[in-house]
């Protein structure tokens, strides 16, 4: 089955840069034109496929499947906004928005027909996450800014085991509105630099825009499992205060050393969500049905479970501090970032 995913290649459209994973079926290279089906609304429009590349395994789950069990469980934020954005169809209870700048999102339909529900991704943006990456891998801390890194890391995660204790669900929720900045900070630098400069990134930018995103959405799925109370909340607000702040003059300082920090993080991270599996395996924590959001987004057979969850976000986690790892080696070598292309497209 042929599919668009992130990793999966490139596509250049002519005028439109919406694809369906049915109309690329039987497309593996040459420029074809194509129509696209899942646009529900509005007239076929023409793409060009110039190039795909596609992973082994297809869409297993454009199904919203899980969309379906959605009055199940607990909706906020982006889910919320799905429902309510193609409340078209849901009943009509909030009100329309309106607007005379006519400005609306284009329909996907899934490969079965049905609506696409999320606004927040869409089906190229899911994949599969890479299971089989090696969670042990370490940096050894050798400089002093390493060993900076490394117990600036370990300080930090000294109060978070006193806060969470064993409760690594909610543990795991907090930590994502932490681990979502550092991607969008260092983004963010490097764009500006790339306007200062008249410079290129090498892709830097989009791989750490990409890593913040990816990061936001294991955010997204851990609140549908676990509610903040409010002093968490406010927690949260404190602390994205400072960090947010901390990291943007740490990475305007050092970017080898923000990056080695970010690293060493994510290698907290693998270790926290390793126990939090065994929190499930021995029914501490209840290895309640995975989310819809994170069916879809990973692309989870149905009747995934809460464990399935944990282990694709554990292997996206280890993808993170391998990228954060190799950007640091890259500046400690006294080289710019966009010397070595970026490693976009993992999610
Ligand atoms: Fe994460
Ligand atoms: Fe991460």
């Amino acid at each position: 089955m042929m599919m668009i995913g992130r990793n999966g290649g490139k596509l250049a459209a002519a005028g439109q840069r919406l694809f369906t994973t049915a109309a690329l079926r039987g497309v593996s290279s040459g420029a074809a034109p194509l129509k696209t089906p899942w646009l529900l609304a509005g007239p076929a429009r023409t793409v060009t496929v110039s190039w795909v590349r596609a992973p082994p395994i297809g869409l297993r789950n454009g199904s919203t499947l899980a969309l379906g069990d959605r009055a199940e469980q607990p909706h906020r934020c982006d889910e919320k906004a799905a429902s309510g954005a193609g409340s078209a169809g849901a009943g009509g209870e909030e009100k329309g928005i309106v607007s005379y700048w006519g400005v609306s999102p284009a329909k996907v339909a899934k490969e079965d027909g049905t609506e696409w529900k999320w606004h927040c991704f869409r089906p190229w943006e899911t994949y599969e996450a890479d299971l089989s990456i090696d969670l042990k891998k370490h940096h050894a801390p050798l400089t002093f800014l390493d060993r900076l890194a490394f117990w600036t890391v370990k300080a930090m995660r000294y109060p978070t085991d006193i806060f969470f204790q064993r409760r690594y669900g909610c543990r795991a929720m907090m930590l994502e509105t932490v681990a979502a900045v550092p991607g969008m900070v260092g983004g963010m630098l490097l764009h500006c630099k790339s306007l200062r400069r008249f410079e290129h990134s090498g892709g830097w930018i989009k791989a750490l825009l990409e890593e913040a995103e990816n990061e936001r959405m294991h955010l997204m799925t851990f609140m549908e499992v676990s509610n903040p109370r409010w002093y968490e909340r406010a927690l949260v607000f404190a602390v994205q205060g400072v960090f947010f702040n901390a990291y943007f003059l740490g990475y305007m300082v050092s970017p080898k050393f923000a990056h080695r920090v970010v690293g060493y993080l994510e290698e907290e991270a693998i270790h926290s969500y390793t126990e939090f599996l065994k929190e499930l395996d021995n029914g501490n924590i209840e290895n309640v049905p995975a989310p819809a959001i994170a069916i879809d987004y990973w692309r989870l057979p149905p009747g995934s479970t809460l464990r399935d969850v944990v282990m694709v976000v554990r292997a996206d986690e280890a993808h993170h501090r391998d990228v954060n790892h190799f950007a640091s080696d890259i500046r400690c070598q006294g080289r710019e970032l966009k010397e070595a292309p970026a490693p976009i497209g993992y999610h």
